[in-house]
């Protein structure tokens, strides 16, 4: 027999225990903990039937994968993020802030596949209406798209394995709940229980299933990191909420790789692919402008190239400020400190505030060197060649250091029409001028890349 015991858990990370806190010991968080049950085999393994699989182990030869069947969406960023489309029975999270675009992202899907599949759109958070006047607006009037908007996930099921549809999408899986559960829709139980309803009919009827999961504004998905075991992909959808640009990236995917990332643009009538961001981030750049210079970051297997901006002013204020957007603010203090030691340059009076073009963010510290000669320039007022771009990484001794992909870099670099390539020494050593028509310059140190600009 089993027997229930009472244990409290958190319903943000799901951390559990005996007892009940009041700060959760895990995360941090505070009056997150909730009752559950929970059941725990009996512990008389005497009384355990021996069951044998034996004849359910199979040869890896002789599992089939024809069947694999990857249904396309119609958008091609969504598509490669996703690995090549939507697999058969699979089960993907799109999280993403409130507001950035998930339910757009997806009506807008349901009109290329509505051509070829039923689609049944489950909303907890719309009315009908309201979706309706949503994919009149996106242009979305597809035959295939069928809309049902009620929260009960087992109901649901009943429906999704009766009505049998080709694609269901649930918006969003905060609001969904399993009536005989007593804690609230998108509490921890709720949102794990519902899940794995969700899962076991997508796996059971090789249904895909896209659920919506919000995120809180720590980034993760709100409370349910527990989601992310469950489903086969989770995808992130990203970008500044009053800016147009937005990127969806992989954060986990069963059937592809994690390094896709895809670029949207927040129009009047909907999401539009980019497909070439890198012109998207570098359009309106002012000419003959002090203190702004180019970089190439990786997002995934992706090279994008972005504008920093630099503004050194003179200070108000006894302290100055500083301020960085898109850029690690921290990483813009040791630039300045390794700038100010190694280069002579003084900061100690000024203001100094960092913008990364276009509400891009660049993670990686390649950017660096571009943030060095912003600085730079910006000092000293002195606008850098526009045709110039820069990355590589700055120690705390001034050296630039290599950088991964610099090739697929240079080559993005020069596609979009740069004249001239300042990378790290060491990373020169590796390539031949001779196939490259853009010009690479090498430096060792910030002294040296100053230098190219005297
Ligand atoms: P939505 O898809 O509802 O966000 P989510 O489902 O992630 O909560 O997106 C809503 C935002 O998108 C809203 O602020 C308005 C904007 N938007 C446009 O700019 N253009 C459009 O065509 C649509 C439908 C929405
Ligand atoms: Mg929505």
């Amino acid at each position: 027999m089993a027997k229930s015991k009472t244990v409290y858990e958190c319903n943000q990370c799901g951390y559990q225990s005996g007892k009940w806190y009041g700060k959760c010991p895990d995360c941090g968080s505070w009056n997150t903990f909730e009752e559950v049950e929970q059941f725990t085999p009996s512990k008389s393994s005497a009384s355990k039937k021996n069951v044998d699989l034996t004849d359910k182990i199979l040869e890896l030869e002789e599992i089939d994968v024809d069947d694999d069947v990857r249904y396309k969406t119609g958008i091609n960023e969504f598509d490669r993020v996703l690995g090549g489309g939507l697999v058969k029975g699979s089960i993907v999270l799109l999280g993403g802030a409130p507001g950035i675009g998930k339910s757009t992202l997806l009506l807008q899907i349901c009109q290329y596949l509505g051509e070829e599949y039923s689609i049944l759109y489950v909303s907890g958070e719309e009315s009908a209406r309201q979706i309706k006047i949503r994919a009149q607006r996106l242009n979305v009037d597809t035959d295939g798209l069928y809309i049902l908007t009620v929260t009960d996930a087992e109901a649901i099921c009943d429906t999704i394995s009766s009505s049998k549809p080709d694609i269901v999408i649930i918006d969003s899986i905060q609001t969904m709940n399993i009536p005989q559960i007593t804690s609230s829709p998108g509490s921890l139980t709720q949102v794990r229980e519902c899940t794995n309803l969700f899962m076991h009919t997508a796996k059971s009827l090789e249904i895909p299933i896209i659920i919506v999961g919000h995120v809180n504004k720590d980034g993760a998905i709100a409370g349910p990191k527990v989601m992310e075991h469950i489903v086969d992909a989770v995808l992130y959808f990203e970008g500044e909420r009053n800016m147009t640009s937005r990127i969806l990236r992989t954060v986990k995917n069963r059937y592809g790789s994690t390094n896709e990332i895809g670029v949207f643009e927040m129009m009047d009538k909907g999401l539009e692919e980019v497909e070439n961001p890198s012109q998207m981030l570098l359009s309106g750049r002012p000419e003959n402008v002090s203190g702004t210079c180019v970089t190439c970051t990786m997002e995934g297997l992706r090279p994008i190239l972005a504008e920093i901006q630099v503004l050194a002013t003179k200070s108000g204020f006894s302290a100055p400020r500083r301020m960085s957007k898109g850029f690690d603010f921290n990483r813009m203090a040791i630039i300045i400190a390794v700038l100010e030691k190694r280069a002579g340059m003084f900061f100690g009076s000024l203001d100094v505030y960092l913008n990364v073009v276009g509400g891009f963010s660049i993670n990686e510290t390649a950017g660096d060197l571009a943030v060095a000669l912003c600085l730079y320039s910006s000092l000293f007022d002195k606008p850098l060649n526009e045709n110039t771009i820069a990355f590589g990484e700055i120690g705390l001794g001034g050296e630039v250091r290599a950088v991964s992909n610099i090739i697929q870099r240079v080559r993005e670099a020069q596609r979009m029409g740069f004249e001239q390539c300042i990378i790290p020494r060491q990373s020169l050593k590796s390539m031949d001028q001779n196939d490259y028509s853009i010009k690479l310059i090498g430096v060792s140190d910030i002294k040296e890349a100053f230098k190219i600009f005297d």
